[in-house]
């Protein structure tokens, strides 16, 4: 399958969960053929959108905000065929420096075009996974699914939501039924790419 993968971490941490289950799901579609690349948000400097509108109004996909490191990932965004993005859950949410790149990809993306236009992640394919030691990983889900979902992406499922449960680093490959559940999702996005390409 000749496939561009692109899977943003945004956890803050080294050896996180969330690049764990992230691993496991690339190595499926690694294994389908698919070039796969893993991007850490960890360390980058993401600032969050300012409303400025000048993507908006410009409609040139070009976001105002110089000097961090958002356009880089938002170029490889551009690029890939499938997008997943993993979340540690902080306060039941997902972690602000992946929530920051999220809004200033969707929102330029969206810039100058008349609903009915093709967008930029229009029938892509991909989703999310979050880990929480204990409670949230449902509504971090939820919050990334609006994305995935007001951006034109088609979100495969899995064998339970996409969701870990882990709490220190490392602690990813004790929960088999996280692990099994971002495999499952990454075999139908495999699924999902052959029948559409
Ligand atoms: C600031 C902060 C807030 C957290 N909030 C939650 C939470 O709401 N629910 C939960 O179960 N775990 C919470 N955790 C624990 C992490 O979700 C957990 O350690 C997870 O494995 C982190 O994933 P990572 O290794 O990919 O960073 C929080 C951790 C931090 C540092």
């Amino acid at each position: 399958m000749s496939a561009k993968i692109l899977a943003l971490c945004g956890s803050p941490r080294a050896g996180s969960n969330t690049q764990a289950y992230l691993e496991a799901a690339l190595g499926v579609l690694k294994e389908c053929g698919a070039e796969t690349e893993l991007v850490e948000l960890r360390g980058k400097t993401i600032r969050s959108c300012q409303a400025c509108y000048a993507c908006w109004r410009k409609g040139d996909g070009v976001c105002q905000i110089q000097g961090d490191d958002f356009r880089p990932v938002f170029e490889k965004m551009l690029a890939a065929d499938a997008l997943i993005v993993g979340s540690p859950v902080h306060y039941s949410a997902v972690h602000p420096d992946l929530w920051s790149v999220l809004v200033r990809a969707g929102f330029p993306g969206m810039a100058g075009h008349p609903h009915s236009a093709p967008r930029p992640f229009a029938r892509k394919i991909g989703g999310p996974i979050t880990v929480a030691r204990r409670a949230g990983q449902n509504f971090a889900l939820a919050q990334l699914l609006l994305w995935f979902n007001i951006n034109g992406f088609i979100v495969p499922g899995s064998i339970y939501w996409t969701v870990g449960v882990a709490r220190s680093a490392g602690d990813a490959v004790k929960d088999t039924e996280g692990v099994d559940t971002a495999i499952q999702f990454a075999k139908n996005v495999a699924w999902l790419l052959e029948k559409t390409r």
